[in-house]
């Protein structure tokens, strides 16, 4: 059923607008606009024709089957939409609408679940800003029209925030497949969303902003996410850590918070990955959208600045990352790579004086060398290397090589090592601006590897 929003054949909304700057015109001009190729039935009862479309005066007047109608009309009409969307078939009914159980309007609430159940129609929502799938080019939000394809699927309980990285996410080289707004959480919830990802051959990876579960059922979630986590990394964000935090969650989306303690250990036990901001949950998630899962723990890093390597290797000490302590014959073989200052020992110090070729001769070593699992690539910025090149360098170098091992890479510098940054994060290489979050992104994944390899055991 819910599959159905991944592969509508046709999305109705109720209440497009005729008017620029309503939601329900903003909605119906970003499915359009975005390349949907279903069909797209505009509801209105007051409209003949919007965008280009024939309007209908009510879902029950489409001639075909309607798969994912969008509800964008006030909150004291949604129960009647709901009906006419129960009576027509429609699988999901995507409630964009506020003024439900976040203002205290639990019965309205109740009433248009009741309404679904007794069709069979699921709710998203209601107080959402839509959701997204960018294999098919769904874009039913009223957020910015441009979505960055990829694989990570971003579910969000907060709609300003949802609408927020939506334009974050294009800034910072985050491709996503999917994005959901979840709101009130009438009907269809976090976990099950979660569930509907793991078959999705576009989603790699599920990061989620969340404020809070409904009130008796941490257990459901916890069992639902851990057979999402059997199969698929998720990355998820708790707000409302602190005492005035939940406050502000009350009132935001009428979860309750919960105690932190209670959401620690049911992350931990359903093996959700916790990120303590959205940088953090991104920057996670980012390593697994791009890189192979790590074959091993063994992690080598190379470096051309013996500060950034110092620091990378306090941070991989605090997460558990395991740095290889190379064999005589690999120390060899870095030694010939650098000049004879350099460190061949882990993290491997190509000097200051490093060049794309000692780069590249050390990068070949570690990728040759069965002892090592993983690559930390650190890079700070020096007179004799132009960040840029040494990118573009080493995309090429993995492109051609097809290298399997999982690498991610940090670039210290300005705007030039900011633009080197991007590249890499074009060309699926994770880029970072400290070395810190560059480990702990790649002790996430090292992490999830064992965490899911015991879990199959069971
Ligand atoms: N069936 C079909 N169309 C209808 C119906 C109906 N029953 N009733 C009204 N319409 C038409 C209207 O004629 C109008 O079209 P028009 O502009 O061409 O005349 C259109 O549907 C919209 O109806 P309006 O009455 O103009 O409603 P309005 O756009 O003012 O508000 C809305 C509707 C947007 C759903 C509002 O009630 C609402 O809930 N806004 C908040 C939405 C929101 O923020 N959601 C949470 C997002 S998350 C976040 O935090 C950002």
């Amino acid at each position: 059923m819910l599959k159905a929003m991944l592969e509508p054949k046709s999305i109705a909304v109720i209440g497009a607008s005729r008017t620029p700057g309503k939601i329900g015109y903003v909605v119906l001009r970003n499915i359009i606009g975005y390349g949907y190729s279903g069909r797209v039935y505009p509801i209105n009862p007051h409209a003949n024709e919007i965008l280009g479309l024939k309007a209908y005066p009510s879902v029950l007047e489409v001639p075909g089957e309607v798969d994912v109608a969008v509800i964008t009309i006030p909150a004291q009409e949604v129960p009647k939409a709901i009906e006419d969307c129960g009576r027509k078939g429609v699988k999901v009914a995507v409630v964009i609408t506020s003024g439900f159980s976040e203002v205290g309007n639990v019965e309205l609430e109740e009433r248009i679940v009741k309404i679904a159940r007794e069709y069979g129609v699921r709710i998203l929502g209601p107080n959402i800003f839509g959701y997204a799938y960018t294999p098919r080019n769904i874009n039913a939000t009223f957020g910015p029209m441009e979505i960055e394809k990829g694989n990570i699927a971003l579910i969000s309980q907060s709609g300003a925030l949802g609408i927020a990285l939506m334009g974050w996410t294009i800034m910072n080289e985050i491709g996503l497949s999917a994005l959901f707004s979840i709101g009130n959480m009438a009907d269809i919830d976090v976990a099950e969303l979660s569930e509907l990802l793991i078959e999705d051959p576009h989603t790699r990876v599920i990061a989620i902003y969340l404020e809070g579960i409904k009130p008796g059922r941490g257990g459901e979630f916890v069992e639902k996410m851990s057979k999402v986590t059997r199969e698929k990394p998720v990355v998820a964000v708790k707000a409302g850590r602190t005492s005035r935090g939940m406050r502000a969650v009350a009132s935001h989306t009428g979860s309750l918070a919960g105690s932190d303690q209670l959401y620690e250990a049911a992350f931990k036990q359903a093996g959700i990955i916790r990120a303590y901001t959205v940088e953090e949950m991104f920057d996670i998630a980012r390593a697994f959208a791009q890189q192979p899962l790590p074959r091993g723990e063994n992690t080598v890093i190379i470096t051309n600045g013996g500060g950034v390597g110092v620091l990378a290797t306090d941070a991989a000490e605090l997460t558990g990352v395991k740095l290889l302590d190379p064999s005589p014959q690999l120390i060899e073989a870095f030694k010939q790579t650098m000049p004879w200052f350099g460190s061949p020992k882990n993290p491997v110090d190509l000097t200051g004086q490093a060049v794309v070729d000692n780069y590249l001769k050390a990068l070949k070593v570690a990728v040759e060398s069965p002892e090592v699992d993983n690559i930390v690539i650190l890079y700070c910025r020096t007179a004799v290397l132009d960040p840029r090149d040494l990118a573009k360098a080493i995309v090429e170098f993995y492109e051609e090589n097809k290298v399997e091992k999982t690498t991610v890479t940090s670039f210290v510098g300005g705007q030039d090592a900011y633009d080197a940054m991007r590249y890499l994060n074009r060309h699926n290489i994770p880029s970072y601006s400290s070395p810190e979050r560059a480990i702990n992104a790649i002790s996430k994944m090292i992490w999830y590897v064992k965490y899911r390899e015991a879990k199959r055991k069971k």
